[in-house]
């Protein structure tokens, strides 16, 4: 199972860059280490994370609408993506998870996803993805992970996930799942396996 921001494409640095707009909007700080924490995290959960350390507090109604226009800068910075916009290597690890006779979900916690996939050009390549809308525990809660395998009809000892964030691969260990991931060991110290990006990633290693 694949996640996508940062793992497939550098959205990553497109949610950070829109969050980091909202917080200059409204004065609250948002350094490196809690950034870092709101990776793979909900939309929600990543503005109660951001919200911590804002300088007055808000109704619920005003969360709701701080986490829409949260989405409004995101979707307007992937609204000119395409296939060009892969990270280098992303399909052809896809590819050859599918080309080893295995198959493929994509277990995102963006409800921009299903747009994401059609612009990248990769939504074929996966057996299931699942609907981030149904989900009601994020990450580092097992439940989308479960929901991948549940879905493709695995168990999830059988499962490999790629992650490129901490509660991505707390996730995945939740569930019972081995964790690639994708990125610095200084952040992913937990993952079984550390790849400094998506174009390192070889299935033969994994299989027996
Ligand atoms: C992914 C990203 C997170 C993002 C979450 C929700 O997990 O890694 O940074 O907050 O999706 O994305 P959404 O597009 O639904 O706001
Ligand atoms: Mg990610």
């Amino acid at each position: 199972m694949f996640d996508l921001d940062g793992v497939l494409a550098d959205t990553a640095v497109l949610h950070r860059a829109a969050w980091q707009q909202l917080a200059d909007e409204i004065g609250a700080p948002l350094d490196e280490a809690t950034a870092g924490r709101m990776k793979g995290v909900d939309r929600r959960g990543s503005l109660d994370i951001l919200l911590e350390r804002a300088p007055r507090s808000y109704s619920e109604a005003e969360k709701v609408a701080l986490a829409a226009r949260k989405n409004s800068y995101y979707v307007e910075l992937i609204g000119r993506l395409g296939p060009q916009d892969l990270l280098p290597g992303a399909r052809a690890a896809v590819e050859s998870v599918r080309r080893a006779g295995l198959k493929t979900a994509l277990a995102s916690a963006s409800r921009n996803a299903p747009q994401l996939l059609d612009r990248l050009g990769i939504a074929a390549l996966f057996d299931y993805a699942v609907d981030a809308g149904r989900i009601a525990r994020s990450k580092p809660d097992p439940e989308i992970f479960l929901a991948a395998a549940s879905g493709l009809g695995v168990a999830p000892e059988e499962c490999l996930g790629v992650e490129d964030a901490a509660a991505g691969i707390a996730a995945l260990h939740a569930a019972g799942m081995a964790a690639v991931g994708i990125g610095r060991a200084q952040e992913l110290d937990k993952a079984d396996v550390l790849l400094p990006d998506i174009a390192a990633f070889d299935i033969s290693r994994f299989i027996a």
